[in-house]
């Protein structure tokens, strides 16, 4: 990819919203620190700590920092300086590494018993992207409307999404659904997995 970028003179912009968040080896190294000239990289708080924050980073190749400098300031004057003086501090005292630490055992726990649960209560369907991140992906039998399962869910008090939203094209891969298991209980975990099987028989 850097050769390509590095021929045609372009930019890599590498997002690396929740690389943090790694279950089955260490987390994968930025492609930025073999490119710092080619690669833009990316990285948020929303995932590490809390969206509310609204706390990004950007590590930038030196020829296009006054740019989005400029942007960013055109966009909306610059992010909360205290903020970013409170994150500045909490990283600096190492307790981003412990929360991170923590979490990481944390999720990886949840992340197992939500895998699990579906192998029982829906073990023909596909389950993707258990190996990192927040949320894994569910496929949905050839055919399954998507809405429809998320519309019958949300009436239980199930919240799920559908895949299709966040594809460049939406009718490029089958139907599947998002589920995120991070901020739920063990207890959540199990009973919500149940809930959506029986969600799933009603619509098909
Ligand atoms: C692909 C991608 N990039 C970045 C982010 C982080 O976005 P933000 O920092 O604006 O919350 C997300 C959040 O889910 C994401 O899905």
């Amino acid at each position: 990819l850097l050769t390509w970028a590095e021929q045609r003179g372009v930019f890599v912009v590498e997002d690396d919203y929740d690389g943090e968040y790694r279950y089955d080896r260490e987390p994968i190294g930025a492609l930025q620190g073999l490119a710092p000239e080619r690669v833009v990289y990316i990285g948020s708080a929303s995932k590490i700590l809390a969206p509310a924050l609204r706390i990004g980073w950007v590590l930038s190749p030196a020829c296009l920092i006054g740019d989005l400098t400029r942007a960013k300031l055109d966009a909306d004057r610059g992010s909360p300086a205290l903020d970013q003086l409170a994150l500045a501090a909490f990283i600096n005292s190492g307790h981003l590494d412990r929360h991170l630490r923590r979490t990481r055992l944390v999720y990886s726990r949840r992340r197992a018993l939500l895998a699990t649960a579906l192998g029982t209560h829906l073990p023909k369907l596909p389950i993707r992207g258990v190996a990192a991140g927040l949320h894994l992906t569910l496929e949905l039998p050839p055919g399954s409307d998507e809405n429809t399962i998320v519309a019958e869910a949300g009436r239980r008090g199930l919240r799920v999404y559908g895949i299709s939203v966040y594809r460049a094209r939406p009718k490029i891969g089958p139907p599947a659904l998002l589920l995120g298991y991070c901020r739920l209980s063990e207890k959540q975990i199990a009973e919500g997995a149940k809930a959506l099987a029986s969600v799933l028989e009603s619509c098909q």
